[in-house]
């Protein structure tokens, strides 16, 4: 999510870094026992998960927990005993596990007093998954945006002591929430000032694309030339642009106020949607933004998403997101950082560039592919894991054999992560299926084995 033109090293805006801070507020409410237990609406009472180990069991602890549970005053919803895993004397440990609805009063206490005839305490959470959008109008609300590199917020941006642009960008948030899903796109009357800026930028990138850039890339750029108005003189309309796409692979777009928290963005990609701003940078920082703007969506991302595999890739790691822990969203974003935006693959013999962070960035679409920086294999263990760089070039970038192997690696990766359901994306509907049930999945199979049926068919008429 990073824009820049130039070869100065700045700061740049990521993913990766506001879902490490999601991660680490979560992790933070986890030291506070009580903030594991799932409060009432009268916020009094709680209901709590314990787990507990009882030990000699000659001496009945088994019925003296189950009495400080009644002394205090809670409603048992579940309990369950098996043989300690680690005892070696079969029935004489016992580990227990209970759901019980207490008052918050008295929890400190019920601790306590089972730690005195109990071993290893704990309060555990139920493995639950964040919420998520199930279908495409559901993204109305989910556009929270990250305003930490805003010109309002951040003293350090080129536009920060710049009154007008900042009237030009609250125009320009305010457009992006008050869109709905279905919308027509506004049509920006740019100025001549901001098409001078768009100008500079088409420029200098467009003489490298040859050059550097993948086939698909270079295939998508001369049909926007063509259709969508992809000149130095005019900038595109994002309405214009998406209706491009969602001829092409289903994908459209929606305008974005700014850079969108990790897990609202991962999201709208799973519903085919991307979310791209409409404004541009400020003027005296042509050669670079902290914040992605729309020459970084347009000659960035966009030609991209004109192509099949790359976009199934990319709507992959968005159903990958979709419930998933904040440890998992991390690693999501760095796959989409070290992917979508600063990608290579291997092409005819050669290394070429698809991430739209290379490929709106002069200088470090040269410094990639200048043999200097280390390249690795895409592997989406590895690849998840890898340390980023926001305030240089990137130290290691990963090539891709084809976009349609790095999408079947992520989706074995994908299959990997802990998440209590299997989705499905119905493209007809535009919403997600948590697959949960046997008629669910059998349903589910039977409508694509009609579909193999059709396509089975075809082949045998032609052979
Ligand atoms: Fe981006």
């Amino acid at each position: 999510m990073k824009s820049e033109v130039g070869t100065s090293l700045c700061r740049k805006q990521s993913l990766i870094e506001d879902a490490r801070k999601e991660k680490e507020v979560s992790e933070l409410s986890e030291t506070d026992p009580t903030s594991v237990t799932y409060n009432h609406p009268d916020d009094s009472s709680s209901t709590l998960n314990l787990i507990f180990t009882i030990r000699n069991m000659s001496t009945s602890p088994f019925s003296t927990s189950l009495k400080i549970l009644e002394k205090h005053g809670t409603i048992l919803y579940h309990i369950e005993t098996r043989p300690a895993g680690n005892c070696k004397k079969k029935g004489e440990e016992l580990d227990c596990f209970v759901k019980c609805f207490i008052h918050n009063s008295s929890i400190c206490s019920l601790l306590s007093a089972l730690k005195k005839i109990a071993g290893d305490v704990k309060v555990v959470k139920e493995l639950t998954s964040p919420s998520f959008p199930k279908k495409v109008q559901d993204l109305d609300v989910c556009q929270n945006v990250n305003v930490k590199f805003e010109p309002n917020f951040d003293k350090d941006h080129p536009g920060f002591g710049d009154q007008e642009y900042k009237k030009r960008r609250a125009y320009f948030a305010e457009l992006a929430f008050k869109y709905k899903d279905g919308n027509v796109i506004p049509r920006i009357e740019y100025t001549t000032e901001e098409t001078a800026t768009w100008r500079q930028v088409y420029r200098s990138l467009s003489t490298l694309y040859p050059k550097y850039a993948c086939k698909q890339y270079l295939d998508t750029f001369h049909q926007l030339e063509e259709y969508c108005g992809y000149t130095e003189n005019s900038i595109p309309q994002l309405q214009d642009v998406s209706n491009f796409l969602k001829e092409r692979t289903g994908f459209k777009l929606r305008p974005a106020a700014g850079l969108l928290s990790a897990r609202d963005f991962l999201a709208c990609l799973a519903f085919r949607v991307f979310p791209s701003t409409q404004y541009l940078r400020h003027p005296s920082a042509v050669m670079h933004s902290p914040e992605p703007d729309c020459c970084h969506e347009l000659l960035g991302h966009i030609p991209m998403l004109a192509d099949k595999e790359f976009a199934q890739f990319s709507q992959d790691i968005g159903l990958a997101s979709l419930g998933a822990s904040d440890e998992d969203i991390e690693k999501l974003s760095t796959l989409y950082w070290f992917t979508i935006e600063f990608g290579l693959c291997k092409q005819n013999g050669s290394i070429k560039a698809y991430g739209a962070g290379l490929l709106s960035s002069y200088g470090e679409l040269l410094y990639a592919l200048s043999k200097k920086p280390e390249l690795k294999p895409f592997d989406p263990e590895v690849t998840a894991i890898q340390p980023y760089q926001d305030n240089s070039f990137q130290p290691v970038y990963f090539v891709s054999e084809s976009f349609e192997d790095s999408k079947a690696k992520l989706r074995q990766y994908a299959v990997k992560m802990k998440k209590p359901f299997c989705l499905r994306y119905n493209p007809i509907t535009c919403s997600v299926e948590i697959l949960d049930s046997f008629q669910k999945v059998r349903t589910a199979l039977c409508q694509i084995k009609d579909e193999l049926g059709s396509l089975c068919s075809v082949l045998d008429r032609m052979y």
